[in-house]
């Protein structure tokens, strides 16, 4: 279904209710409770539901995840997302729950860790609703997640950074060419015999743009809900990869409500 959020829940559950797999819009749902309900529901029924977590589908996300599952990138320090741009303001939901799926969908592909917490900041100066919000996500291991989210941009970003500990990657998914540029870039300590005689090193190699396939991304996701329900296979981004998108929009909210404070998932 792609309607406004607030009726993905009644309108998913109804046809959940009478035998159909579910193809619903990001966010999945307005609550965690009303998606674990869907997942449920779903579930007894033998039915699927697929969250449309578009990016999972372009070719540039899926390159970022063959370089992480290949080790090129090395154990991953960091992920810094940028999306902004004016408007489209929306009614029914904010700012975070607008933008922020796309990169909460994309980090839960790439880091494939459970978050442990959330912080986020952010104001409403237009309409009531959040309209610029900056998000951390902390995950095992001392892996950061960053999502910085604007109505209020005069400009459109759309840009990612992710900190390995062997290579470096930007994503600028507005160019049209080299969306993707790998840097043999990095930080080794070595630690002398005394206090003062830590050794920084800083390494400065090769940068390449890896081929990134050019396919639309929404026709491949179709084509991917058609095989999981033709052959009964569970799509990655399942209700439980909405849920857990959800889970972390809803703990965003929180803190932003609490003006930053540290919201546990
Ligand atoms: N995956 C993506 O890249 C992407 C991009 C944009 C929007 N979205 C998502 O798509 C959904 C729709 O966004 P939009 O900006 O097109 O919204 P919209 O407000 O333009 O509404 C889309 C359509 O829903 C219909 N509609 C409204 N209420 C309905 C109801 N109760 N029953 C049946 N139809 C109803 C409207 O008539 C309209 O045709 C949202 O969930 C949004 O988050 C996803």
């Amino acid at each position: 279904m792609v309607t406004p959020v607030w009726t993905h829940f009644e309108l998913a559950k109804s046809a959940l209710q009478n035998g159909k797999h579910v193809f619903v819009e990001k966010p999945f749902t307005s609550t965690s409770q009303q998606a674990e309900e869907l997942i449920e529901l779903a579930d007894r029924n033998r039915l699927k539901i697929m969250v449309d977590h578009t990016f999972l589908f372009t070719g540039a996300v899926r390159k970022i995840r063959q370089l992480v599952d290949d080790s090129t990138l090395g154990d991953i320090y960091y992920y810094d997302s940028t999306r902004v741009n004016l408007g489209l303001f929306q009614h029914d939901v904010n700012v975070v729950w607008d933008l922020a799926p796309h990169d909460l969908s994309i980090m839960d592909y790439i880091i494939q860790e459970k978050p442990e917490a959330v912080v986020a900041t952010g104001g409403k100066h237009v309409n009531g609703l959040a309209d610029v919000a900056f998000i951390t996500v902390y995950f095992p291991r001392n892996v950061i997640a960053h999502v910085n989210v604007n109505w209020l941009s005069p400009v459109k970003v759309r840009t990612t950074l992710i900190g390995g500990e062997k290579k470096m990657l930007v994503w600028n998914d507005l160019e049209a060419d080299e969306k993707i540029k790998v840097y043999d870039k990095g930080v080794q300590i070595a630690n002398g015999k005394g206090v003062y005689e830590l050794l920084v090193s800083y390494r400065s190699g090769d940068v390449w743009a890896p081929r990134v396939e050019q396919s639309e991304a929404l026709k491949v996701e179709l084509e991917y809900f058609i095989d999981c329900v033709l052959n009964d296979r569970t799509p990655i981004n399942d209700g439980p990869a909405g849920l857990r998108v959800v889970k972390i929009l809803e703990a965003a909210d929180q803190s932003l409500t609490e003006r930053g404070k540290i919201v546990p998932l």
